[in-house]
């Protein structure tokens, strides 16, 4: 063997060792309490920061007050090709982007710069039209696409002021450009108006036949987005109204009240017999599931006047409000369980009751407000902020306090009721298919 063949060898074996030990490392920090999936921590931050250009740009950003490090909280991720989206509101001064990523090409772990996405322009505060002010959650399509809500609003709660209109933005993620943006209509919001959640449905005419669901958790209502007609219209239902008994959380030491927090979590079924999807959606202020078809959701006449097409499904039981959730291609659904530190599963095929539901990850440090939940390529992906520490009191910036955290879906669900099931329909129907 000749030296270079030799270096090659023992490079790599150093390389394979490295990485044993490193997942080692993470493994150790935070094994799930449930199954034999332990939960592996991507990426943690006491504080966030932004990719400056150079480091006397971010000092003079400092001091300008223009970043303020200790004010940025990420609530919401998506994942698209090497791309981790992170997404942070501007509640308080001094944020100086809030649609960013990370690559995952050049990131491995750690405690990256966020990237603000497309650009530092497209993410200047109060420029309607052509920067983005405040997002949410966000979603990437099979299509290429980021579907963006842009709320235009500065502040949180009482100091929130409107800077600019709501508007939908929907990027070309291949050539990170504009491909549509949207300005809500008037009649579509209200004066409590808040949304903070999006869900894209794909129907089977492919990318053009897409709607987006945007959820007005303190507005109570479901914004409808057509792709095709370029047009948005607003359904009302009082299932998107909290369930007043439900509006008591301990979460992170705290006790608090949120007692006017209605539909916020949505996530859509694959595709039925019938050619439709059904979007599950729950108020967060709840422990209650809701469904309804988008044969309904779709059709500007037939939302109209639907009140009995929602189905009203079992309760998840007691301290199970929730925040996102998702559905993967085969209908296994993954929920935040805000109050247990834990994400949920629940596999389509079974009725929806306590007893089909499991917890698939949880952890009383690393989980403490999971904000948002993910799935791709096999890969469950959640994000933890400790949410109600950073609204209500106050984080411990020596402390980690941000984390993003892995598991594969199928280690997930090991063990569990979600996997107890053959992964197809039987006879190619959902079992709330009426
Ligand atoms: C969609 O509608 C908005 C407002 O109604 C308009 O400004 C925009 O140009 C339209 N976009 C397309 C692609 O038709
Ligand atoms: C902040 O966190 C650090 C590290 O966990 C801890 O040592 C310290 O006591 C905490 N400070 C407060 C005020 O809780």
């Amino acid at each position: 063997m000749d030296w270079s063949l030799r270096f090659l060898v023992s490079t790599y074996l150093l390389c394979g060792m490295w990485s044993v030990i490193s997942a080692g490392n993470a493994l150790a920090g935070w094994d799930s309490h449930f199954g034999r999936a332990p939960l592996l921590e991507r990426f943690s931050w006491k504080m966030l920061d932004f990719a400056y250009p150079d480091e006397m740009s971010r000092q003079l950003a400092i001091s300008k007050g223009e970043f303020i490090p200790e004010n940025a909280l990420p609530v919401g991720i998506e994942i698209w090709r090497n791309k981790l989206f992170v997404t942070v509101p501007r509640w308080r001064d001094g944020i100086p982007s809030t649609l960013n990523y990370i690559s995952l090409d050049t990131n491995r772990g750690g405690s990256p710069k966020l990237t603000p996405y497309p650009n530092w322009a497209q993410n200047k505060a109060g420029a309607c039209g052509s920067g983005m002010t405040t997002v949410y959650r966000i979603h990437a399509d099979v299509c290429n696409r980021l579907w963006v809500l842009d709320t235009g609003t500065i502040g949180i709660g009482d100091t929130t002021v409107q800077a600019c209109p709501y508007t939908l933005n929907v990027f070309d993620l291949t050539t990170d450009k504009i491909l549509r943006q949207y300005q809500l209509r008037p009649e579509d919001i209200n004066q409590n108006t808040f949304i903070a959640n999006i869900a894209v449905d794909l129907g089977k005419g492919g990318c053009e036949d897409a709607f987006a669901y945007l959820s007005d958790e303190l507005g109570y209502g479901l914004i409808v987005y057509s792709w095709e007609q370029n047009k948005s219209w607003r359904i009302t239902h009082s299932y998107f109204m909290p369930d007043p008994l439900a509006g008591d959380y301990n979460i992170g030491g705290l006790n608090f009240q949120w007692g006017e927090e209605g539909i916020f979590g949505m996530s859509l079924s694959p595709i039925a017999l019938d050619g439709y999807r059904t979007l599950l959606f729950h108020p967060l202020s709840s422990n209650r599931e809701f469904a309804v078809s988008t044969r309904i959701l779709r059709n500007e006449e037939l939302a109209k006047d639907s009140y009995h097409q929602f189905q009203v499904l079992e309760e998840r039981g007691p301290n199970s409000h929730c925040t996102a959730s998702v559905m993967d291609e085969n209908g296994l659904q993954f929920f935040n369980l805000i109050d247990r530190n834990a994400i949920g599963c629940w596999n389509s095929l079974l009725p929806y009751t306590p007893v089909n539901h499991a917890v698939v990850a949880k952890h009383d440090e690393a989980l403490i407000f999971p904000a948002d939940v993910k799935v791709n390529r096999g890969i469950l992906w959640m994000i933890s902020d400790k949410m109600p520490i950073f609204l209500l009191s106050s984080l411990n910036y020596t402390d980690v306090n941000f984390r993003i955290l892995t598991v594969p879906v199928q280690e997930a669900i090991s063990g569990t009721v979600c996997e107890n099931t053959p992964w197809r329909y039987i006879n190619n129907r959902i079992w709330w298919d009426r």
